[in-house]
């Protein structure tokens, strides 16, 4: 059975490994597999630690993390209009293959819950193609009033 909670520092390690899981398998990897799991531990095990505006929920089965979703909440502002004074952005979604069919729905509704909690005025993401339909189902769709430069080329 799959269970959804708060990653802590101490899964830095298992959410490296993720990652690199996760980004090898949509790209060609161009740093040793070794350094880049030393190397984003340390990124996340930071980021996981203390007052910070990173949260990340890990599936988990049998004590073991299947799956893992970032949410970072993005400072607005102070407004003097009723406007809500954060974004969620939300990235790095990924449910190993074997333990895909629910995960990620799960993971999602966990970051969505917190964004609204936090009052949080939306939720951006960059979608892998086969993914919409997941978002989709959550709300998530083309904004009309969003521009966006890429200033480095190769996403
Ligand atoms: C996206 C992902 C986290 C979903 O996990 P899951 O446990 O299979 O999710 P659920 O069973 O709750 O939801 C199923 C939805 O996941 C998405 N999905 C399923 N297989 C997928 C795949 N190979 N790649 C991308 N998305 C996929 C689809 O939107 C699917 O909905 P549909 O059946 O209506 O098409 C998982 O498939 C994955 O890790 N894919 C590779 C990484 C990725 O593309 N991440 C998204 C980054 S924005």
């Amino acid at each position: 059975m799959t269970a959804i909670r708060l990653a802590t520092p101490v899964d830095a390690p298992a959410l490296a490994r993720l990652r690199y899981d996760f980004r090898a398998s949509i790209g060609e990897a161009i740093e040793d597999r070794g350094a880049f799991i030393k190397r984003c531990t340390e990124w996340m095990a930071e980021r996981l630690t203390g007052p910070t505006p990173w949260r990340c929920w890990v599936a988990e089965h049998d004590g073991a993390i299947t799956g893992h979703l970032w949410l970072y909440m993005l400072e607005k502002i102070p407004n003097p209009t009723p406007e809500a004074e954060w974004h969620a952005y939300i990235t790095n979604i990924y449910v190993d293959p074997a333990h895909r069919g629910g995960a990620g729905t799960a993971l999602v509704e966990a970051a969505i819950a917190f964004a609204r909690e936090h009052r949080a005025d939306s939720a951006i993401l960059w979608p892998t193609e086969g993914s919409r339909s997941l978002y989709h189902r959550f709300g998530f769709a083309q904004p009309s009033d969003i521009l966006e430069a890429i200033i480095t080329p190769g996403r």
